[in-house]
């Protein structure tokens, strides 16, 4: 059809509709807000004097569908709904008035749309008639390119009497009850991330974590829900939700008589209603939710696409691939030694030396064990005698960058800083200390500003010392173990107020060394979450460096935290962690799917294998960019228990890609079925390169042959058994294989 009667014609389809629409009784479509990204929208019913309306979040909405949405709304929700007279529904806010009142009926007073870089901006403020003081701002931010749509809210309040708030969720979302399934991530240390899949039924869901500042200890505060059945990876429609807070949240899904399942995000308000002083503003986190029909594979491409673009420290730009010293040499720090493996991982074509746990403490409380020493950051001089400084300018004369290991939130009973302060240090008033690792370990008290500055004045201390230090690793293995602050004057406000201090000290930090690089470590994962990460570059996924483990850890992590920031090492074997024996190719090809790194003793492998690991890291560093910037397609989960697992990434323009293939199970005479590729051109021929051969031999007979996107995708490889690989070992069949666009078949 030609334009301009294309374009006349859908206007006319759309006054069309939206007469009938208003003629027929439908809701008043004159008061819709729609918020879109590239393939979402979200659309409200927002008047003045009323409570804005949820309508509908889902697929892309044109003009012409937008009176067919209001339509076939259903049930009218609250966009946030607050705890209301005449109604027993799930709130979203509850709050206690001054006059003791516990109803609150959010109306629309104003709304602003606005714009910035990414996309659009929607503000809807509300006022309570009945106490006008009482204020909540809605916001809402998409991001057109990623499909995201991020929602948090302002609670103000504006008079002079304090507001008790016992609920104050960031976001909530109807969805509508069907054969809906929700995934999500559960595990503990040195298992991170298992994913569970479960029909959603009638009732309560909650998936939370109360430790404090460990929020993914356990649980996680990311979900998908999958609105079509049983999770797929590649089909289906999909809303994925993911809470952007470091402390302690609760997300519930309630279920009711009525159609719908109700998702509400946001802080724990267990132990932590919170006092809302007069003229105080309280910002939720935010959450950012996304839509796809491509299934959770598609999901978890539009959070990484986020991730790198908006919310990770130097986001979009690859990692060093490093060595870092703890399973080589756990505290046993000595610089010759030190020297030697920066040379090490320098000759085997990385980029950057670790020193982990162990270098400092003081003359009185050395760190030769992990009972001692946290709170005193001196270099110990048996360790270092030449300082920092000088260890970083070795690691440059050796070719490499240097980074150093902290653990800046804690503190040691055995310490000179305990002794000095006791009173900075996170107990229950009146108790016994509760300590956690090595049976000293405490927590500072963040709350306190006195102690802000020392933790910041820590790292200070450090990189003045050494401003040749690129990368710190910033630890936390301990919890609060027994809540109370000696500061804090209202002991609900603990663990809110400690996630402020904790943002007030990375602020800072990140303000005074923007260029350092630095991984986010919680004795492993416990940590993952998008409330801290904006500060940091990358996270320790995991203290187990099993690669059998590492597949299914790294796995569920990928649901929602691209390659660039998941930190996978080379270890030893047999593991540390399991004891299993795994051979070097297939530790390496798991290491490869993430940030690749080492976490061993180079001293203590042969000559051979040094070679294999520099072929592997020469090669990685072909693959690096679209490993770590590119797009993530999860093919085979090892979860399904198919015998294998298998993962490939596509740069974004589709000129590169790299598979990923590995035994799980062996069994003899087992055939997996072949995996046809994703997310390939089918219109280009990629050239076949197979990496980290087996002693030069290519397993695929595919190996420098050109091919096209389409054959890939329809067939994928055949890897043969063979009779001897890796000296017998059948069971640790993997492959990596690395696919460069050669030329277009279309003109
Ligand atoms: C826990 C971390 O996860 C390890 O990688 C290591 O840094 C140790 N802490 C050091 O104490």
């Amino acid at each position: 059809m030609n334009p301009f009667y294309k374009s006349t014609y859908r206007t006319f389809a759309t006054l069309l509709i939206i007469v009938v629409a208003l003629f027929s009784g439908s809701r008043d479509a004159s008061s819709q807000t729609i918020l879109n990204t590239k393939s979402t929208s979200l659309l409200l019913q927002v008047e003045k004097g009323s409570r804005p309306q949820f309508v509908y979040y889902g697929a892309r909405l044109f003009e012409t569908d937008l009176p067919a949405a209001l339509a076939n709304a259903g049930k009218c929700f609250d966009a946030y709904p607050a705890r209301l007279s005449n109604t027993a529904h799930p709130d979203a806010l509850s709050v206690m008035m001054p006059d003791g009142g516990v109803t609150t009926d959010l109306q629309t007073e104003s709304v602003q749309e606005g714009t910035w870089d990414g996309g659009h901006t929607l503000d809807i403020v509300c006022k309570d008639p009945l106490y006008p003081f009482f204020r909540v701002t809605l916001h809402y931010r998409s991001y057109t390119e990623e499909d995201i749509i991020e929602m948090w809210t302002d609670i103000f309040n504006s008079g002079n009497n304090n507001i008790m708030l016992h609920r104050y969720d960031s976001a909530f979302l109807p969805i509508p009850e069907g054969n809906v399934w929700m995934s999500s991530l559960q595990g503990g240390w040195a298992d991170e991330c298992h994913v569970y899949e479960e029909p959603l039924t009638r009732g309560t869901r909650e998936i939370s974590e109360h430790n404090g500042v460990r929020n993914s200890a356990t649980a996680h505060s990311e979900v998908m829900f999958s609105l079509d059945g049983k999770p797929q990876e590649n089909e289906g429609r999909v809303i994925g939700a993911v809470l952007c807070y470091g402390g302690n949240f609760e997300m519930r899904i309630i279920t009711r008589y009525d159609g719908y399942h109700r998702f509400f995000a946001g802080i724990s308000p267990r132990d932590a209603w919170y006092t809302l002083s007069k003229r105080e503003v309280f910002t939720t986190p935010k959450v950012a939710f996304t839509y796809s029909e491509n299934g959770l594979g598609g999901a978890s491409r539009h959070f990484h696409r986020w991730a790198r673009k908006y919310m990770l420290c130097h986001g979009g730009q690859p990692g060093d691939i490093l060595l870092n010293s703890w399973e080589g040499v756990y505290m046993n720090i000595q610089e010759d030694q030190m020297e030697q493996m920066a040379r090490d991982i320098a000759d085997l074509g990385g980029e950057l030396f670790v020193i982990d746990d162990g270098w400092f403490g003081s003359t009185k409380y050395p760190r030769d064990h992990d009972r001692q020493g946290l709170g005193d950051w001196e270099v110990l001089s048996q360790k270092l005698p030449n300082g920092l400084q000088n260890m970083a300018q070795r690691c440059r004369q050796a070719g490499v960058k240097f980074g150093i290991w902290i653990e800046p939130e804690m503190v040691n009973t055995q310490s000179e800083l305990y002794e000095k302060h006791p009173d900075w240090v996170l107990n229950a008033h009146g108790r016994e200390l509760a300590a956690g690792r090595g049976g000293t370990q405490m927590m500072l008290d963040l709350c306190n500003p006195a102690v802000q500055d020392y933790v910041v004045s820590v790292v200070d201390k450090i990189l003045r010392q050494a401003p040749d230090i690129a990368y710190i690793k910033w630890d936390c293995n301990n919890y609060m173990r027994s809540p109370g602050s000696p500061y804090l004057k209202n002991p609900n406000h603990l663990a809110i107020e400690y996630m402020r201090g904790l943002t007030q000290v990375l602020n800072r930090i990140r303000a005074a060394y923007p260029d350092v690089a630095m991984q986010l470590c919680a004795g492993g994962g416990a940590r993952v979450n998008w409330g801290l990460l904006p500060w940091f570059d990358e996270f320790w996924t995991s203290d187990n460096t099993d690669a059998l483990q590492r597949l299914r850890i790294q796995w569920g992590t990928s649901f929602f935290f691209p390659a660039e920031a998941m930190a996978c090492h080379v270890s030893a074997s047999p593991n540390h962690q399991t004891g299993r024996i795994i051979p070097l190719k297939y530790r390496i090809d798991v290491a490869m799917t993430g940030r690749m790194g080492f976490e061993l003793q180079p001293a203590d492998i042969s000559q051979e294998e040094r070679d294999i690991c520099r072929q592997a890291v020469s090669d990685y560093k072909t693959i690096r960019q679209t490993v770590q910037c590119g797009d993530l397609y999860r093919l085979v989960s090892p979860f399904d228990k198919k015998g294998i697992a298998s993962l490939m990434y596509c740069s974004e323009d589709k000129k590169q890609a790299a598979f990923f293939w590995y035994r799980t199970e062996y069994y003899r005479g087992d055939h997996p079925a072949q995996v046809p590729l994703r997310g390939l051109n089918p219109d280009l021929l990629y050239k076949v390169t197979e990496l980290n051969k087996v002693d030069g031999n290519p397993v695929s007979a595919l190996d420098g042959k050109i091919v096209s996107g389409q054959f890939l995708m329809s067939n994928g490889f055949l890897f043969p058994e063979k009779e001897s690989y890796q000296g017998g070992h059948n069971d640790w069949h993997s492959h990596v294989i690395r696919l460069d666009a050669i030329i277009s078949l279309k003109k």
